[in-house]
């Protein structure tokens, strides 16, 4: 047995977000999002669930709190429903809305846990949407309003804040893929979302240093590790093309390089330029605090593809959501990203494992696969910290099973089992685990 130490003031953490656990969806003044239509549209959700209920969170978080309390946990990142504190997306503000979210975070702050607030992870007001949503640059003015509220409200109790939730996720599967919210196929739309999604971003950051709040602000990315599926160099070549299409991307502009060349061409190519105005990169570029990483597994690539990137297929065993138990890619990652940006302050704001293990005849639930893997996750930051990169915490996601987007309630990503008929909320093996690892800011291993 190997202890494996966290530097000192490492925190542990939690990540949820709104739509995934808050249900609740016509109470407070809450208003119409975009994953309220699209989950009650036929066919986009696998089982046809949507997240009315979810965990039912809304009217449960003090249990939610006192759980994280119980297995140690220092720092909480949750999502602000932007609807239910503007329900028309801007204009009329719903002040029930706003009491919820003051609750919650009082709640947090009772029990020594810092809350980290993520402005948008995904759900969009429906109103913004009528008019364009993302593709639409107005629904960059409404977020910098939106987020100006939130500051003035909420910045004396939140120092940690998180503009964006995985920006490529919700730019390409929302809108070129089309199996997400708003379900749109759409290339011109979808270089028209990513680019005023970015400029959201740098808008937000600049209001929150005119807000004058005493805090940190960041954003947060989905990434893969990519790796070459052989030694050729055009395969090599085909890795940084997807680094570009889906790293470089959302990071470039927030660091000040802008987008890579190679995404610009192909966009523009295609009749679907980048709406780039005069002073819009110095916006995005604005500088922010840290870099938040949410990852789950590598990527193997190979040449090929309009884009010149393709996934190879996947030689490591799959996880129920289709991609590879690859541990050794948190860290893989955190060292090519600290390289790549200079070496910026990181959380992990997400990592974790998708193990739909069930409770037992004696009802524990002994999530192995997650334990296991967990393991090999957080063994790996720990020698990408070893090797000088700058990560000052992590976030396991999540702190409970919940309503996992288009895959309904079909994926468990929790160390917390929830019983989505009765709500019930049993912690699993995994959750001893990592409160154990929390306590002690070290790893048996
Ligand atoms: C990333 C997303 O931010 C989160 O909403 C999702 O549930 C997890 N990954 C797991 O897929």
């Amino acid at each position: 047995m190997t202890t494996l130490h966290f530097p000192p003031g490492f925190q542990w953490g939690t990540a949820t977000a709104s739509y995934q656990i808050e249900g609740a969806i016509s109470e407070g003044g809450r208003g119409v999002s975009i994953w309220d239509t699209f989950t009650h549209q036929p066919g986009r959700v696998m089982g046809g669930t949507n997240g009315d209920t979810a965990c039912d969170h809304y009217h449960r978080y003090p249990e939610d709190v006192a759980l994280m309390a119980d297995l140690g946990m220092q720092t909480y990142r949750f999502s602000v429903a932007w609807s239910r504190i503007f329900p028309f997306g801007r204009g009329a503000v719903s002040l029930e809305g706003l009491a919820f979210y003051e609750r919650l975070i009082d709640e947090l702050l009772a029990k020594g846990i810092q809350p980290a607030l993520t402005l948008y992870h995904w759900d969009l007001p429906q109103a913004l949407q009528d008019i364009g949503g993302w593709a639409n640059r107005e629904t960059v003015d409404a977020f910098a309003e939106y987020a100006a509220f939130l500051y003035e409200k909420l910045g004396d109790r939140v120092s940690r804040w998180i503009t964006l939730n995985e920006p490529l996720i919700f730019t390409m599967y929302g809108h070129r893929l089309g199996v997400m919210a708003p379900g749109q196929k759409d290339l011109r739309i979808t270089a028209r979302a990513v680019h005023h999604a970015m400029l959201a971003h740098g808008r937000a950051v600049r209001a929150f240093r005119e807000s004058g709040v005493a805090g940190e602000i960041g954003i947060t990315n989905a990434n893969s590790s990519f790796e070459p599926d052989d030694d050729s160099a055009e395969t090599a070549a085909a890795v940084e093309l997807a680094r570009d299409f889906e790293t470089r991307l959302f990071h470039g502009p927030v660091f000040g390089r802008g987008y890579p060349a190679s995404v610009l061409k192909f966009y523009a190519e295609r009749g679907a330029p980048f709406p780039i105005e005069t002073g819009d990169m110095d916006i995005i570029a604005e500088p922010t605090d840290f870099l938040g990483v949410n990852l789950y597994s590598r990527q193997l690539i190979r040449p090929g593809g309009p884009t010149g990137f393709t996934s190879a297929p996947p030689r490591l065993p799959l996880l129920p959501m289709g991609y590879e138990a690859a541990p050794h890619s948190l860290g893989d990652f955190v060292r090519w990203v600290s390289k790549e940006y200079g070496n910026p302050v990181i959380y992990i704001t997400e990592n974790g494992v998708c193990d739909n293990a069930e409770p037992g005849p004696d009802g524990t639930i002994d999530d192995a696969t997650r334990m296991e893997l967990t393991r090999g996750f957080l063994a790996g930051l720990h020698g990408a910290i070893q090797d000088g990169a700058d990560v000052r915490a992590y976030y396991m996601w999540s702190l409970m099973d919940n309503f996992e987007w288009a895959f309904g309630f079909t994926k468990r990503f929790g160390i917390v089992f929830t019983d989505f008929e009765s709500g019930r909320r049993i912690p699993k093996a995994s959750a001893g685990m990592y409160a154990a690892t929390a306590r002690a800011n070290a790893l048996e291993v």
